[in-house]
């Protein structure tokens, strides 16, 4: 019994593995996270299908999905539901529902059936003060090599920001391609931070070299990065 507690909370962490588990999908079988090498994965959890915020949400991810994939990012969905219930919500999607202006749309990323709960507790997507049959809706970044990078969890009753969902993905390629860090509310085309002095020397050199460089104070220098010239990185055309 207390393993099985144990289970339901486990937590992966930010710099850990993502846990590997095969899985039944929408799209076919799936080995995670290896089916992904090389691409950054968000991998989020929702309640239940047929209910009205996760297919919100299922929307909103699909319509954005080519936004995603030009930045090399998989979308996967998870839900403690069976295929056949998946594969019906989907179709309802599709089929009959309106949101914001998005109709008839395809959900087209796998959508893991995991009736066991197999997956969800591996993920800490069950959280027992909120719902012990219900996964919270979760959603972790997994990078290019099976890395989980950010998790956020939001309650039940809230849906997603799919904008900070894109923006945290973007703001932390930037750092893996810049060697920089984003401050408070950080989007493409603002300044960015550059790692503190670890030096007294180099904190000295931050405060009397001003070459591309703007320093409050020793530890919080930053500097311009071109919009552009990230985007273009970062993204496929
Ligand atoms: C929903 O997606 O609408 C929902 C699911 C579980 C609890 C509350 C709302």
């Amino acid at each position: 019994m207390e393993i099985i507690q144990e289970q339901i909370v486990s937590m992966p962490r930010i710099g850990d593995e993502a846990p590997k588990f095969k899985a039944i999908t929408t799209q076919g079988d799936m080995s995670f996270p290896s089916d992904f090498t090389g691409e950054w994965v968000i991998l989020f959890s929702h309640p239940a299908d047929f209910t009205p915020v996760c297919t919100s949400e299922f929307m909103t991810f699909a319509h954005l999905e080519n936004k995603f994939t030009k930045a090399n990012c998989k979308l996967v969905g998870l839900s403690i539901d069976g295929l056949y219930s998946h594969i019906a919500w989907l179709r309802t999607i599709k089929e009959k529902i309106e949101f914001k202006g998005m109709k008839n749309i395809e959900v087209k990323f796998p959508l893991i059936e995991d009736i066991t709960m197999e997956v969800a507790k591996k993920y800490g997507m069950i959280q027992p003060g909120e719902s012990k049959t219900q996964a919270v809706r979760a959603v972790f970044f997994i990078d290019p090599k099976g890395i989980i990078r950010a998790i956020i969890y939001y309650p039940l009753s809230l849906g997603r920001n799919f904008d900070e969902i894109y923006r945290a993905l973007i703001a932390m390629q930037t750092s893996d391609k810049f060697s920089v860090a984003t401050p408070a509310d950080w989007n493409p085309g603002d300044d960015v931070i550059i790692s503190p002095a670890a030096s007294c020397g180099i904190a000295e050199e931050r405060m009397t070299s001003t070459e591309g460089l703007k320093c409050e104070d020793w530890f919080f220098c930053t500097k311009q990065l071109d919009k552009e010239m990230i985007l273009s990185e970062l993204l496929k055309n």
